[in-house]
């Protein structure tokens, strides 16, 4: 016996991580099979790793948050530090340095791996979700950013939003690094002024201002304030340097190829350490989920960090928690019926032989069938198709089976159809 005594084992699952009873899988696989479709007609093909990766991996090329407050990790029996892989980009990197050579550039990848991360849980946030992981290497031309950026657009429409049920918010970090360098914000204290920026949102005017006069003294904290309000006039203001043409290019062409809800904010820097470029986020506007859905940004040292070659990157992360209440929200979600598309039930006293074999016949031909086995009563069987979501219900007895003639009836519409197992079957198939 598992449980202690008669003390019943819990049925909640572990804090911060969910079960998919079948109707959640059924929107999990909805959702992942838009992610999956926009992916490969891009032409981003799929890869996979393991869960486990040492902790060391994530030591120094991940964020800082996530290594000191929210890695899963422990001892194995060898005294090695594991982690379960809180992020997919360093396993990615990784994968792409072991092969680099072979590896013709673009190369484009995509995967939608699991991710553990101990969070506060929360809407948007959990301790477990997956996430589409989309990047692009071996281009360092802004035609990159405008291809990647046109992705995560084109995955947004084709989950059905429209343009301004979204936004995507742009900056680029090498051209922050450009505005501080104009005044005078030194190296060693910018990594600290991009964390800063990256909290502003979550801030208080009144408290952001205050840190970063801490951070940088008064005189230049008002400066780049002053800088930052400017928003694309800065790009004129900037004029001589190559990062403000090469932002402002992006957002010209993104704007011109449709990306209409794109907009530059400046004080966007996303928490990353890896993040050396162009960085992006995807937010709903809708007021009763005002949060950011995804985002992502180049990162073209990471490969280096396990080769000697210097391999530009980008991409993004989309995570299944914040898709999933972006379309609850906006109504989004299809009813999404079972995959069984025929469900069989049994008059009394009926040859379960040739039942089966109905049944086998039907799947030969591509149709997904179950057949009622329960032993209840008709009228019991079919009241159970209430709980079941399967769209056509089909009563065999001695009858049917006599004259080779079914009916199945749409247990929404109730419409019927009568025929042959071959004109059931291509029935079922074209609908
Ligand atoms: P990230 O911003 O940490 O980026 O995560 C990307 C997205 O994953 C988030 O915007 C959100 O949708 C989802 N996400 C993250 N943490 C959680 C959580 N605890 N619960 C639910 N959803 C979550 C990265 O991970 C980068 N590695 C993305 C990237 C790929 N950058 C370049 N390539």
């Amino acid at each position: 016996m598992f449980g202690i005594g008669d003390k019943k084992i819990s049925t909640e699952s572990y804090k911060g991580v969910r079960d998919f009873y079948p109707e959640d899988q059924a929107i999990q696989n909805y959702i992942f099979n838009i992610m999956r479709s926009v992916a490969e007609s891009w032409g981003y093909v799929e890869y996979n790793a393991s869960v486990l990766e040492p902790l060391s991996l994530y030591k120094s090329k991940s964020s800082e948050e996530i290594v000191s407050e929210q890695i899963y990790s422990f001892t194995d029996r060898g005294d090695r530090e594991v982690a379960l892989r809180p992020e997919m980009t360093p396993t990615l990197a990784r994968m792409i340095a072991g092969r680099i050579q072979e590896l013709p550039a673009p190369i484009r990848w995509y995967s939608i791996p699991n991710l553990f991360r101990y969070e506060k849980p929360q809407r948007g946030r959990l301790r477990e979700h997956w996430q589409l992981n989309m990047d692009i290497f071996g281009v360092s031309d802004f035609l990159a950013e405008v291809e990647i950026v046109s992705v995560a657009f084109n995955i947004m429409k084709k989950f059905g939003a429209k343009d301004q049920d979204f936004q995507i918010k742009i900056n680029s970090r090498d051209f922050l690094d450009d505005v501080f360098k104009k005044i005078n914000i030194d190296e060693g204290q910018r990594q600290f002024v991009y964390r800063l920026l990256d909290k502003k949102e979550k801030m208080s005017d009144d408290s952001f201002r205050h840190s970063l006069i801490t951070l940088i003294g008064e005189k230049r904290a008002e400066e780049l304030l002053e800088n930052l309000y400017f928003g694309e006039g800065l790009f004129t203001m900037m004029n001589e340097s190559l990062s403000a043409k090469r932002l402002n290019h992006t957002i010209q062409m993104l704007r011109k190829n449709g990306v209409s809800n794109l907009v530059f904010a400046p004080t966007l820097t996303r928490g990353f350490d890896y993040y050396t470029g162009t960085v992006f986020e995807v937010f709903d506007t809708n007021k009763e989920n005002p949060r950011s859905l995804f985002g992502g940004g180049r990162y073209d040292n990471l490969v280096s960090a396990f080769t000697n070659q210097s391999v530009p990157a980008l991409g993004f992360g989309m995570g299944d928690v914040t898709v999933r209440d972006f379309l609850e929200t906006h109504k989004l979600l299809p009813k999404i019926n079972s995959t069984t598309k025929l469900y069989i039930c049994v008059a009394p006293e009926v040859n379960m032989e040739e039942v089966y074999k109905v049944a086998g016949t039907l799947r030969e031909g591509g149709i997904n069938v179950a057949v009622d086995i329960s032993g209840k009563k008709l009228s019991d069987q079919l009241k159970s198709l209430d709980k079941r979501n399967i769209s056509y219900v089909s009563t065999i007895g001695e009858e049917e089976l006599k004259n080779n003639k079914f009916t199945i009836r749409n247990t929404e519409t109730r419409e019927e159809k009568s025929g042959g197992i071959e004109e059931i079957t291509s029935f079922l198939k074209n609908i």
